[in-house]
């Protein structure tokens, strides 16, 4: 379902046809991957980091030779990737050099409403804003990307977004894989027409090319030991499911931090939004040796090389360490997500039957409140939701009446749901008071409602 058109009339976004050739050709394993480079902060102290941060036009090259106009955080399609300490807090004035506006939104962060990057709080072109990251969350893979109304889907899928990883002292102490042995990937999918234009918004299963760190079909050169990948689902709408090709993938980390013990597991399912820390031990296969990273519908979208040996001293405990215990929860509520269909007309996205009204209060919270949440889908098409919420790490008890899938462990704060079914989950509203935002993470369904509002009170 196409949606050409702008979203409530606030945003026609016009996509520019740059390339009237012929579409260079993908071919596989020609190119390295990158590894975003880490920010450099103008100021570090041990209580403080700040940091600048554009957000700009760019361009990048995705197709081999075509350099395609993009939006870039840092002028980098695939944003510079900020590193935290927990109980250090980070600074960051962003400067929005576009010429539309755009915003931050921390996903996963636990962080004060005015510094969460609502939907109504832009950057106009030429402004800065600086955000507050107070980083008191456990050690963790979080990204950042924008969240502007009626520019989000359009915006994040150009290129705003890049990785947050936050560390901390006891994580540290486990002794993972660290330093050049700890990397992030970001993985997402982009669609281009017949002469290499990049498709902004179409039918999203026509994304077929799939992107590792902004390059198709990458290869990445190992050494023959353990590596730790922080797996960022950053694409608009999709869910991967991955496998290594040969050999088991070891699981230690979900959207909220560690899991409490490691798992071996053979696939490795990742909604959008959704992250996932693996360790990858390239230890027992001989130097020459590749391995592939496979998607069930996309097939193969990284290659590791093994290059060379080096010593690890490196280790994967079965028991990282234990999840924080679940208060008694006492409020229930459901949300239900959907879309609702007009003759002649692209469908609107809801919540509980409401399309998003950045003015209204969905629902009211009491701070400090446990609650028990159960989200659903009615939508009589049948198609895929991803919900996600702002400010806390949820739990999730129940899928469908039964035990949680394996992608759902650990803190979460994002999850995948499809039509007909039900999730349980439980969250504690600590912290903050103000309003912040649930929503489909599946961009396009957000863009055109399928968001609501909460707020917290004393
Ligand atoms: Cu990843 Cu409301 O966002
Ligand atoms: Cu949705």
């Amino acid at each position: 379902q196409g949606h050409e058109d702008s979203a409530h009339g606030e945003h026609t976004f016009q996509e520019s046809k740059t390339f009237t050739g012929t579409k260079p050709e993908i071919v596989p394993w020609t190119r390295p991957m990158p590894v975003p480079p880490v920010l450099r902060p103008l100021v570090s102290t041990a209580k403080q980091e700040i940091y600048q941060l554009s957000i700009e036009r760019t361009t990048a090259e995705i197709l081999p030779g075509l350099q395609s106009p993009v939006m870039g955080f840092g002028g980098q399609f695939v944003g510079p990737t900020i590193r935290a300490k927990t109980g250090r807090k980070t600074l960051i004035m962003v400067h929005n050099k576009m010429d539309e506006a755009a915003n931050i939104h921390l996903h996963g962060g636990h962080v004060a409403p005015e510094h969460d990057g609502h939907p109504k709080d832009v950057i106009e072109p030429g402004r800065t804003r600086l955000y507050l990251y107070p980083n008191t969350q456990q050690g963790t893979t979080l990204w950042y990307h924008d969240h502007s109304h009626g520019t989000e889907a359009a915006h994040v899928y150009l290129g705003l977004h890049g990785a947050y990883v936050i560390e901390d002292e006891s994580e540290r102490a486990l002794n993972l894989p660290s330093g050049a042995y700890d990397i992030p990937i970001l993985l997402r999918d982009i669609q281009f027409d017949d002469s290499g234009n990049i498709v902004v918004f179409d039918d999203p299963s026509k994304r077929t090319v799939v992107l590792a760190n902004g390059v198709p079909q990458p290869y990445f050169e190992v050494a023959a030991r353990k590596y730790r990948f922080r797996l960022v689902n950053s694409a608009n709408q999709r869910v991967f499911k991955l496998r290594l090709t040969g050999d088991k993938i070891t699981r230690i980390g979900s959207d909220g931090g560690l899991l409490a013990n490691a798992v071996e597991t053979e696939e490795l399912v990742l909604s959008s939004a959704e992250r996932s820390d693996v360790v990858i031990d390239f230890s027992k296969y001989p130097i020459g040796s590749k391995v592939v990273l496979t998607d069930a519908v996309a097939g193969e979208i990284l290659r590791f090389d093994v290059v060379r040996r080096a010593t690890d001293q490196s280790r994967v405990p079965a028991v990282l360490r234990p999840l924080p215990a679940m208060p008694l929860s006492t409020v229930d509520r459901e949300v239900d997500l959907s879309f609702v269909f007009k003759p002649n007309d692209r469908p609107d996205g809801v919540i509980n039957g409401k399309v998003f009204d950045m003015d209204r209060v969905d629902f009211t919270i009491k701070r400090g409140t446990t609650e028990t949440w159960l989200i659903k889908s009615s939508d009589p098409t049948g198609v895929k939701h991803n919900f996600h919420l702002h400010l806390v790490q949820f739990r999730v008890l129940e899928r469908n009446g039964g035990p949680p899938l394996p992608s759902d462990a650990g803190l979460k704060d994002t999850i995948p749901i499809t039509a007909g079914e039900t999730v349980k989950v439980q969250a504690t509203f600590t912290g903050y008071t103000g309003r912040y935002v649930y929503h489909c993470h599946f961009l396009e369904h957000s863009w055109i409602g399928m968001m609501a509002q909460l707020e917290i009170v004393p």
